[in-house]
C-alpha cells in the first residue's frame, strides 16, 4: 500500500486555506493509503516565540484535525517533536544540502521580505520538512500549491543523499488538489496564518461575520455592472459554495447588486459549510483525554515506523 505523509505546523489558528488546500484532501485518503499525519511544532518555532502560544495552537490543531475527520483508527496521527529522528535526520540531509538549493526557497524568501528575521532555522526549513517526510518513505505528500517548492526540495535532498551514500529512502511525489490552487485572504493575498487575512475555521459568528463584511474589493457602486472572476469575494465563495457563487456573480454582473450582498450570501453559505465540522469539534471536545490519547497512539506508532529508516541511514553514513 502506497504511502501518504503530509503536515501543518501549528503557528496559528488553521483557515479556510488551510482546510481547502490541504486537510480536506486529506480524508478521503485515509481509505486508500497508509497515512501520516503530523504537526509540525519543530517548524513553528521558526515563526512563534512565546511558549504558550506553541501549547495553545498544538492543541487546536489536533483538535482541528480530528473536527475535519481525521481519524486515529485510519491514519497515524502525531506531533513532530515526538519523534527525536526528525531532527537526527534533518542534521544527516543538511550535510549533503547544497546552498543554492536553499537559496532558490520562495517561502524563505517572502518570509524574509515580510519582515521575519533570518535564523538558520528558517534558512533550513525546508531540510526539515524533508527529514519528516523521508523518514515514513512517503510516495505522496499532499499539500497546497504553495508548498510544491519544499516537496521538490525534498526530493533533490534525497537525490544527493542516494549519489553519495546508496539508495535508503523513496522519493516522493506532491498531490496538489488543482481546482484549489491559492486561496486569497480578506486583503487578497494568500491567505495564511501569518498575514493577517485569514478566516478561521472555526472563527465565532461574529468574528466570521467581521472579516466576511472586510473582505478587500473594488469601490464601484451598488448600480454598477461588476466583474467578479478573479476577485478574492468571488473566488471564495467559488469554493465554499459554487452554485451560490455563480448566482451572485450573475447578479454583480448585471448591476444594482452590490458587493455587501453578496458578501452576505457568502456569510450564510459560509456558516452552512463549516456547521458539520462545528458539530463534530462538539463531539470531539466531549471526550476527556482523547486529544492526549492520539497523540500518544500516534508518537508511539510515527516512531516504530521512522526507526526503521533511521537505522539503515545512520549505518549507510558511518555512525
Ligand atoms: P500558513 O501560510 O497559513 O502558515 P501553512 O504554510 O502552514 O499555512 O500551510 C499548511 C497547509 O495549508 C499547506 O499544505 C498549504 O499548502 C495549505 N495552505 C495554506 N494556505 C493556503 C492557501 N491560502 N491556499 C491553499 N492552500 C493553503
Ligand atoms: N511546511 C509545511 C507548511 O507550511 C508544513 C509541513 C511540515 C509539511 N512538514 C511537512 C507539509 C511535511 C508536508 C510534509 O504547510
Amino acid at each position: 500500500m502506497k504511502r501518504v505523509l503530509s503536515g501543518i505546523q501549528p503557528s496559528g489558528e488553521l483557515h479556510l486555506g488551510n482546510y481547502l488546500g490541504a486537510i480536506r484532501q486529506w480524508v478521503p485518503l485515509q481509505d486508500q493509503y497508509e497515512c501520516f499525519f503530523t504537526l509540525a511544532d519543530l517548524h513553528a518555532l521558526t515563526s512563534l516565540t512565546e511558549p504558550s502560544d506553541l501549547q495553545r495552537f498544538l492543541h487546536e490543531q489536533v483538535v482541528t484535525y480530528l473536527s475535519c475527520g481525521l481519524d486515529p483508527d485510519k491514519a497515524v496521527i502525531f506531533k513532530q517533536s515526538d519523534v527525536p529522528h526528525h531532527a537526527e535526520l534533518m542534521w544527516i540531509l543538511a550535510t549533503v544540502t547544497p546552498m543554492g538549493l536553499l537559496e532558490r526557497a520562495h517561502a524563505y524568501k517572502d518570509k524574509v521580505a515580510k519582515g521575519i528575521g533570518s535564523t538558520v532555522g528558517l534558512f533550513a526549513y525546508p531540510v526539515l520538512q524533508a527529514a519528516d517526510i523521508l523518514l515514513y518513505s512517503a510516495d505522496l505528500v499532499p499539500v497546497g500549491k504553495d508548498q510544491k517548492q519544499h516537496i521538490e526540495i525534498a526530493r533533490d535532498i534525497a537525490d544527493k543523499f542516494h549519489t553519495r551514500y546508496g539508495q535508503v529512502f523513496t522519493v516522493p511525489e506532491p498531490m496538489i488538489p488543482e481546482e484549489v490552487a491559492v486561496i486569497p485572504g480578506i486583503d487578497g493575498q494568500k491567505m495564511s496564518k501569518s498575514y493577517n487575512n485569514a478566516i478561521p475555521l472555526f472563527a465565532s459568528d461574529e468574528q466570521l461575520k467581521k472579516l466576511v463584511m472586510s473582505i478587500i474589493t473594488d469601490s464601484a457602486g451598488v448600480a454598477d455592472k461588476k466583474e467578479p472572476v478573479g476577485t478574492p469575494l468571488y473566488e471564495i465563495f467559488k469554493l465554499i459554495n459554487p452554485e451560490k457563487a455563480e448566482q451572485a456573480a450573475q447578479m454583480l454582473r448585471a448591476g444594482g447588486y452590490g458587493y455587501g450582498d453578496a458578501k452576505k450570501e457568502l456569510l450564510s453559505a459560509l456558516q452552512d459549510f463549516l456547521s458539520p465540522l462545528r458539530a463534530k469539534r462538539v463531539e470531539v471536545e466531549k471526550k476527556k483525554g482523547y486529544v492526549e490519547e492520539v497523540l500518544q497512539d500516534g508518537a508511539r506508532s510515527a516512531k516504530a515506523e521512522s526507526g526503521k529508516i533511521m537505522d539503515r541511514v545512520r549505518k549507510l553514513v558511518g555512525l
